[in-house]
């Protein structure tokens, strides 16, 4: 049987135990002292003049498996290590003193444990109590080694985490099998993490792909509507950051400060079903013209919320049967974008539209981009109007505070002014660029 290993095998064999032999030297010399043996020798040991002693052939054998052994016994530990060295594991590691076991099994994060049962001061059983509860070594299989038959040890230490039992005096034949049977078990835990990790890095690029595309997507959806009445759209992404801004001026949770500015980038989607010659008409709105520009706040809504269940079905009849679908229908970015479509023209004094809504009877997302909206407007050219000068677009809105917007979204907007401002300038229209706007 020692004839179906490799050349190689017995050389490598032949140089560790040449160079273990060494280690020993020096590890008797301690052991003499009676003090408790701890030999932390990851590295090819052999004893000297032992002999080989499992009785079948041993195949697949991991030389570079990790094997921590813990017994009160020098005589069941030097077994143990001569068995596990004699078909080839190289590294193997033994330890008679139970306060080393712990420390030992995070520095060398050994792939099978074999841990003695009745170990003195600290037992098998505490040691694995605590090993349970540390998520860096519940996962180690460990082999406990005991030559007590009762059911109630037994199963109190499988409640524990114990994955096998070997009884003493240890068996090689045995010992090996199991050793085995825990590093097969080892390996696919390992597998499994790794497939786990490859998983969840696939999800992660995945994810920040379909953000970008659904970021890009809104954009898009929303300068559709914004180069109707404007060359760049910046309108929209301007009127985003400032909603942003002053929402975190005002202590809008952080979390959903992105999902505000991209709802908000949507404000007047329903600009889409507005005929050309009220939006491009260089003069003040007709009544008539007025009335149906008020139109675009419930298309907007319309256009933006949650399909209806005719759309759904039929959505759902593109997916794949085999593939997940997102629960579209609840997107809180799209129910939030929504209801700033529909609000953002109502006036804290009731005065607005559509539903002439007053107060905090206004969803707060609306009157927030309520603010940022009439800022941008007056500071934009239109085209029945130039841009007004900074100055004028600030008394604008002090006027309006409490009687057309809520006070405290304008008195945020001026608390955050200087950021405001900032991007405004960074994200300019050239048609706005006439003269300079003197400071506020
Ligand atoms: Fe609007
Ligand atoms: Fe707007």
């Amino acid at each position: 049987m020692e004839a179906e290993r490799p050349l190689s095998f017995f050389r490598d064999q032949q140089d560790a135990f040449a160079l273990v032999s060494e280690l020993q030297r020096e590890s008797v010399a301690t052991s003499t002292t009676g003090a408790p043996q701890a030999s932390c020798d990851f590295a090819p040991a052999c004893d000297q003049g032992m002999t080989p002693t499992p009785a079948v052939c041993w195949r697949n054998v991991d030389p570079s498996a990790r094997i921590l052994v813990v017994a009160a016994d020098p005589g069941c530990l030097k077994q143990i290590r001569r068995t596990l060295y004699s078909v080839g594991y190289n590294h193997v590691s033994v330890t008679s003193n139970s306060r080393q076991v712990l420390p030992m099994l995070r520095s060398e994060s050994p792939d099978v444990l074999l841990l003695d049962l009745n170990m003195p001061e600290i037992t098998g059983l505490d040691i694995l109590r605590v090993a349970g509860l540390d998520s860096a070594l519940q996962h180690i299989p460990v082999l406990l080694l005991s030559d007590d038959k009762s059911a109630a040890i037994r199963r109190h230490a499988l409640e524990l985490g114990a994955s096998d039992f070997l009884g003493k005096p240890v068996d090689p034949d045995e010992l090996l099998a199991r050793v085995r049977n825990s590093l097969v078990v080892r390996k696919h835990y390992r597998l499994e993490v790794e497939q786990a990790f490859r998983l969840q890095a696939e999800f992660q690029v995945r994810s920040r792909e379909m953000e970008f595309t659904r970021n890009q997507l809104i954009l898009c959806l929303a300068r559709a509507a914004e180069h109707r009445d404007s060359e760049t759209g910046n309108h929209v992404i301007r009127v985003g950051r400032y909603t942003a801004i002053i929402a975190r001026q005002m202590g809008y949770p952080e979390k959903h400060l992105e999902m505000l500015e991209q709802a908000a980038q949507l404000h007047d989607v329903g600009k889409i079903g507005i005929p050309d010659s009220i939006l491009f008409k260089p003069a003040r709105l007709a009544k008539d013209e007025y009335e149906l520009m008020k139109k675009h706040c419930a298309l907007g809504r319309q256009i933006i919320e949650p399909v209806s269940e005719r759309d759904w079905d039929a959505l759902k009849s593109y997916v794949r049967p085999d593939s997940a679908i997102l629960p579209v229908r609840t997107s809180p970015l799209l129910i939030l974008a929504a209801r700033i479509a529909q609000s953002h023209h109502e006036r804290w004094d009731g005065s607005g539209y559509p539903l002439g809504l007053a107060g905090e009877d206004i969803p707060l997302e609306g009157r927030i981009v309520a603010v940022a909206d009439v800022f941008d407007a007056l500071s934009s050219r239109r085209p029945y109007k130039d841009p007004y000068p900074r100055q004028k677009c600030f008394e604008i809105l002090k006027e309006g505070r409490g009687v057309l917007f809520d006070p405290t979204i304008v008195d945020a907007f001026f608390a955050c002014s200087r950021e405001i401002i900032e991007v405004q300038l960074s994200l300019m229209d050239a048609e706005d660029c006439v003269s300079p706007q003197p400071e506020a």
